[in-house]
């Protein structure tokens, strides 16, 4: 069973579309987004659409969450406020709703999928906490495997009871180890701030018990131009770069 994780596409139709011929490709039984699909770029409606569209469940993001609860919205910086105040205002009432009825996490195929932290944090970031904290919070958790994403920066963490160890994702698969609990960073399709500009998500093979990072180049310019032709916040336009 193969399953494909996507998280982070920020209204960014031009690498979800590239992301999902990808996944066609690859003989992937299921996907499932970890939410922030909206926010920043500048075709949220056609992200919801299309994940509407192609049945692909999603979990609440932060980016959600402030379209569900206005007030989350002062944790914003000002230009990520500015930039959300527009996405809200181009939502149709469906998407909105959309956007409001996202559950905070989902179980899909034995793993729990939560948008910032396990067990059930749509806001914090896993770099905000110790070794110790995440020994805690996996000692708390029941799945095997947990994807977040969040942070936009791919990552895998591995407990095996003792200590939680950070490995880098390469881009073949990774063999993970049976006997540790993980928690995975599936990255960003629509908004990378690892230094690589190409869209990114996972692949989850619950057989092999192996996870492959799939690296995706998109037409970059045709966003960024977008988000300036809108008149919505350069700085997202320049960071897609
Ligand atoms: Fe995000």
């Amino acid at each position: 069973m193969k399953l494909a994780v996507i998280s982070d596409i920020h209204g960014n139709i031009e690498a979800l579309n590239e992301v999902l011929g990808d996944v066609d490709r690859r003989n992937v039984d299921q996907i499932v987004s970890l939410g922030d699909n909206i926010g920043y770029g500048p075709e949220p409606e056609a992200v919801i659409e299309t994940l509407c569209d192609r049945g692909i469940p999603s979990i609440l993001g932060n980016h959600e969450l402030a379209v569900k609860e206005p007030a989350y919205l002062e944790w914003f910086n000002p230009l990520a406020r500015k930039s959300h105040i527009k996405t809200r205002e181009c939502l149709s009432p469906q998407a909105l709703d959309y956007c409001r009825g996202l559950p905070p996490t989902r179980i899909v195929q034995g793993c729990l999928c939560v948008h910032g932290c396990p067990p059930d944090s749509t806001i914090t970031y896993i770099f905000e906490l110790s070794r110790a904290q995440l020994a805690r919070i996996f000692d708390r958790m029941d799945e095997r495997i947990c994807f977040v994403g969040h942070t936009h920066r791919l990552e895998i963490i591995a407990y095996d009871g003792g200590e939680a160890k950070w490995r880098d994702p390469v881009d073949t698969a990774v063999q993970l180890d049976p006997d540790c609990q993980h928690i995975i960073n599936a990255g960003s399709v629509g908004q990378p701030r690892d230094g690589d500009n190409r869209a990114k998500y996972v692949i989850w093979d619950t057989e092999t018990y192996t996870l492959t990072v799939r690296r995706v180049p998109y037409d970059i310019k045709v966003t960024a131009d977008r988000i300036i032709e809108l008149g919505w916040p350069e700085f997202y336009a320049r960071r897609l770069w």
